[in-house]
């Protein structure tokens, strides 16, 4: 093993952190997030399709606006503004600052389909850019996880084979592509959700990152 590559969003941070700024325009904020965040995945995925890359703070938006319309709503401009700065500001999972501190001798990287901005500005406003040693974002080859370009950019910084890298995840979709990637392959299985049906089985799977410290000393 060489290094620990995580992915971000609902990751290392709880997406679910919008869900009170959401309380502004809309009484029922939980169900505004889901379709907030489906669509923003769903528009990461049509975008690679179509060869047509914006950026994720650009999908992120056109998401918002799309979520905002279907579900009849409507949002001033600074409420708007406020929305997407929540992305700015999310929580990390409570275990995660500590899990990485225990991990300090490894080399910790994020790769994300979050922009450079929006990952960099998370992390100072979270504490946490020193706990890694690089953040990697799919903007290099504008293209969305799961491209195996995407996971490359990994090998590629770490200057190792895939399977000496371990991705951790929590979403299903980075999962398979990690794993049909070639790396070995943690599942961050937070919310115990089945194993996504795209023929690719992680290689171990936990609840929560705090199991990643007394994981690691199996894989020496
Ligand atoms: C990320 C998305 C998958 O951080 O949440 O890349």
């Amino acid at each position: 093993m060489r290094a620990l590559v995580f992915d971000a969003y609902g990751t290392l941070f709880d997406v679910a952190s919008v869900t009170s700024a959401c309380g502004t325009v809309t009484a029922t904020p939980e169900p505004f997030v889901a379709l907030w965040r489906a669509k923003q995945l769903e528009y990461t995925f049509l975008r690679t399709l179509m060869g047509q890359y914006r950026d994720f703070w650009q999908v992120t938006a056109d998401a918002l606006h799309y979520t905002l319309k279907r579900l009849g709503l409507t949002a001033t401009d600074e409420q708007k503004a406020q929305l997407m700065q929540a992305w700015l500001t999310l929580q990390p999972f409570p275990e995660v600052s500590e899990t990485l501190q225990r991990l300090s001798h490894y080399p910790r990287l994020i790769l994300s389909n979050g922009s450079l901005h929006m990952l960099n500005q998370l992390l100072e406003n979270t504490a946490l850019a020193s706990a890694f040693d690089a953040v990697l974002s799919v903007e290099a080859v504008r293209r969305y996880k799961p491209v195996p370009q995407v996971y490359e950019l990994a090998t590629r910084q770490l200057g190792c084979a895939a399977r000496e890298v371990v991705f951790l995840s929590a979403n299903g979709f980075d999962v398979a592509g990690a794993k049909a990637f070639g790396f070995t392959v943690c599942w961050v299985n937070r919310t115990n959700l089945p194993l996504d049906e795209l023929g690719a089985t992680p290689d171990t799977e936990i609840r929560t990152l705090a199991e990643l410290p007394n994981l690691v000393t199996t894989w020496q």
